[in-house]
């Protein structure tokens, strides 16, 4: 049997993401024969989440979307609010889809370079109601952002809030424009975001997060 989402973790692992064709049943056979552990976006929720445009009243508080509702999405991390994020996030497109994905890493050809040193240093607080808490934006070689969730405490982090509104001029766009089409992406060091959804209502992307073993 071929296998589909190994040679997409090693190429997202080098450039950050990686684009194949398939089903996320596929995926979550072949990522549990591998030993990667799914992750639940909330405690007690499915790993896997069907991702569609909702409005601001919709929305779930603290998401991209109470903010931002179907309009563009700024870059992000999954999983920010959760003291471990994912490593390794799969989205699929069951059918084409007119509003792409678009994908920010910062590198050279493939070596990763590092954000600039107050990435590092300014602290955001994470709400994630009881479970809140502080972090930096870049920390232990991978990133934390999510500005649905995290508040900016200091003016480095407010710094960095703009350093990722400025990233978002550089970002790629990955285009649904096939049925079945998968799109795995290394959530350690590239930033994502959805275009804007309003003219797409019917958009639906289906998601499942892992963590993989002994790389933290
Ligand atoms: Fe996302």
């Amino acid at each position: 049997m071929v296998k589909v989402l190994e040679p997409l973790i090693s190429e997202a692992k080098k450039t950050g993401w990686a684009s194949g064709l398939g089903t996320l049943d596929v995926i979550r056979l072949e990522a549990a024969s591998l030993g990667l552990v799914e992750v639940a976006n909330r405690r007690g929720e499915s790993p896997v989440t069907s991702l569609r445009p909702r409005s601001r009243d919709e929305a779930r508080k603290n998401s991209l979307s109470a903010q931002f509702g179907k309009g563009e999405q700024p870059l992000h991390t999954d999983g920010a609010h959760l003291h471990e994020p994912p490593d390794l996030v799969v989205l699929a497109c069951e059918k084409a889809s007119e509003t792409p994905t678009r994908l920010w890493i910062r590198k050279e050809g493939n070596v990763f370079f590092y954000p600039p040193e107050y990435v590092s240093h300014g602290i955001f607080l994470v709400q994630n109601g009881r479970d809140s808490f502080y972090s930096p934006a870049f920390i232990d070689g991978r990133y934390r952002y999510d500005p649905g969730c995290m508040v900016p405490c200091d003016a480095r982090a407010r710094k960095v809030v703009q350093f990722f509104k400025d990233a978002a001029t550089a970002a790629v766009e990955h285009v649904w424009d096939a049925p079945g089409k998968l799109l795995v992406i290394d959530n350690r060091r590239t930033l994502h975001a959805r275009a804007s959804a309003v003219d797409d209502p019917e958009r639906l992307i289906e998601r499942v997060s892992f963590r993989l073993k002994g790389e933290r």
